[in-house]
């Protein structure tokens, strides 16, 4: 497996619409694989194809403390919403260093695709239903930002511009 470069905002692969991926190959399987490997390595909770630079409809999730619950979601659909909705706290690896807080679903059900091609719906809740909203946004374009207020997003995006600059400026390091 091999850890992929995440593409960071405004990188404009970030705001693609994805196509649907339809036969799951190899190839799809081994990016899974890729993507899972760099979820960890970051580490992350989630991920989406977009933010290794791929605009198709894949998505990686874990959110287990042991870090032993890999779904790997091939085409995914939320197919049903609860009304009731949560306030928490979201961040992006593709937004280092910001967070802001996000309106979401409290659950969902999600229809998708597994690793060998086989159909599957999934019920979720809580933390792991509000990461998989918020992948499931990366595929069409959609960062968690775009779901704040104007001047929430602006204040963040200002603190954001400022840390990666910071970065740039450092020395590099062997
Ligand atoms: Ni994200």
């Amino acid at each position: 497996m091999t850890v992929l470069r995440i593409r960071r905002y405004p990188d404009p692969v970030l705001r693609a619409r994805c196509a649907p991926v339809g036969t799951v190959d190899e190839e799809v399987r081994r990016l899974l694989d890729d993507m899972l490997e760099t979820m960890y390595a970051a580490p992350g909770i989630g991920l989406a194809a977009p933010q290794v630079g791929v605009t198709r409809r894949l998505v990686v999730v874990d959110v287990s403390e042991e870090k032993n619950a890999p779904l790997r979601l091939v085409d995914p659909e939320i197919v049903w919403r609860s009304e009731e909705t949560e306030v928490a706290e979201e961040g992006c690896l593709s937004l280092p260093d910001i967070y802001g807080e996000v309106r979401r679903a409290r659950a969902i059900r999600l229809r998708y695709r597994d690793e060998t091609g086989a159909l599957r719906e999934l019920a979720a809740e809580g933390l792991l239903a509000r990461c998989l909203q918020h992948e499931l946004d990366h595929l069409d374009g959609v960062l968690f930002i775009d779901h704040l207020s104007s001047v929430r997003r602006n204040l963040l995006l200002r603190r954001y511009r400022k840390g990666q600059r910071a970065k740039k400026a450092e020395p590099a390091r062997a």
